[in-house]
């Protein structure tokens, strides 16, 4: 008797596993776009691939304009206009198709899929991606709305602040450009120093999809950094960094500042961790504190699972944020669930 109460305990406690459940399929993305984990959830639920949810599920984010973050009329850059960055990734083949500055094409990560599918690149970028995408049927559309128009506006009446020069002539925190060089500047400014995080500045779109048999395919999309200088890319596009998927081992997704965390890529690094045993939210946050030796005080967030269905996230605390949130809808509930994570 005492040895069955012995053997209950035990399994009880083995059986209990922290940092979410395992169960399949799955579809996890960064923030509370609730509507894009719906539209890849029912892509799974009717047979569809994890690719498929995935492209589907991020284009979802592009019809909504998801917080101004994703798809047309945000975002606009320093001359106005509004461009795309986007990337999908199969687990099973290893395949990557990413867009970067795309221009007049709403769907970015459905030309993402596109290069995916119909050619041997991986990454095509600006006008002549474009091009491509208008060869493969893409409607060509201006992505400039009213209100990307008023933003752009409220920002030249601003002297053009915020911007991301430094080291010019004249001095970009207080004028507008063009700007030149200084030369022989004496030390970088503002290397380490995060301004405070305007959420809805930075945003993207990163989704994981694991489905039943345990493939995984990941994708983001956004449309970059508001007033970032034009030509500029993120992290979002570049496999590792956005977003890396591996069916042998789980997927991952970033979300943050761009321009610093693709320099880590953290989406590689999470699923390594992975791949070395570490649980999903333990792996996002050895990911995160690992750029966080060199940045203490990044803005930016992780999504982590592994290909048995097992997630978490891990962020850094910035000024202006100290929690992430972001959504899961799995086997067993019916609605998108919002859940969130303390930042590190
Ligand atoms: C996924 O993570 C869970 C929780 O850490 C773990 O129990 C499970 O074995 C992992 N799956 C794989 C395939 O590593």
């Amino acid at each position: 008797m005492r040895i069955l109460l012995f053997l209950s305990l035990w399994l009880t406690l083995i059986l209990y596993i922290p940092g979410g459940e395992s169960v399949l399929p799955l579809v996890i993305n960064t923030w509370a776009f609730q509507s894009a984990t719906e539209t890849a959830w029912k892509v799974l639920e009717q047979g569809g691939s994890s690719l498929d949810a995935v492209e589907k599920g991020c284009a979802q984010c592009e019809i909504d304009q998801c917080d101004g973050s994703v798809g047309y009329g945000g975002s606009p850059d320093e001359m106005g206009e509004t461009t795309l960055d986007a990337m999908i990734m199969d687990g099973n083949t290893m395949n990557v198709g990413a867009v970067a500055d795309l221009r007049r094409i709403k769907n970015a990560i459905g030309v993402a899929r596109a290069v995916l599918d119909y050619s041997k690149h991986t990454f095509l970028v600006g006008e002549s991606a474009s091009l491509f995408a208008e060869s493969m049927g893409f409607l060509h559309e201006d992505l400039t709305t009213v209100k990307s128009r008023s933003i752009y506006l409220n920002w030249l009446n601003q002297n053009c602040q915020p911007n991301y020069w430094r080291n010019v002539v004249p001095d970009a925190s207080k004028s507008c450009g063009p700007y030149k060089p200084v030369k022989g500047f004496k030390e970088w400014k503002n290397l380490h120093t995060e301004n405070k995080v305007n959420l809805h500045s930075h945003d993207t779109i990163g989704m994981i999809a694991v489905d039943e048999a345990g493939n995984v395919a990941t994708g983001t999309s956004t449309n970059g950094a508001t007033h970032k200088i034009p030509g500029r890319v993120g992290d979002s596009p570049i496999a590792g960094a956005g977003s890396y998927a591996d069916s042998t081992t789980g997927g991952a997704a970033a979300t943050g500042n761009g321009d610093l965390m693709m320099r880590f890529l953290p989406s590689y690094q999470a699923v390594e961790y992975m791949r070395l045993g570490m649980e999903p939210s333990k792996a996002c946050e050895k990911t995160i504190s690992r750029i966080q030796k060199h940045f203490p005080a990044f803005f930016g967030a992780v999504i982590c699972a592994n290909n048995s269905g097992s997630y978490g996230a891990a962020c850094s605390k910035a000024p202006g944020f100290t929690q992430f949130h972001f959504t899961v809808l799995k086997k067993g509930i019916s609605r998108p669930q919002n859940e969130v994570v303390n930042c590190i």
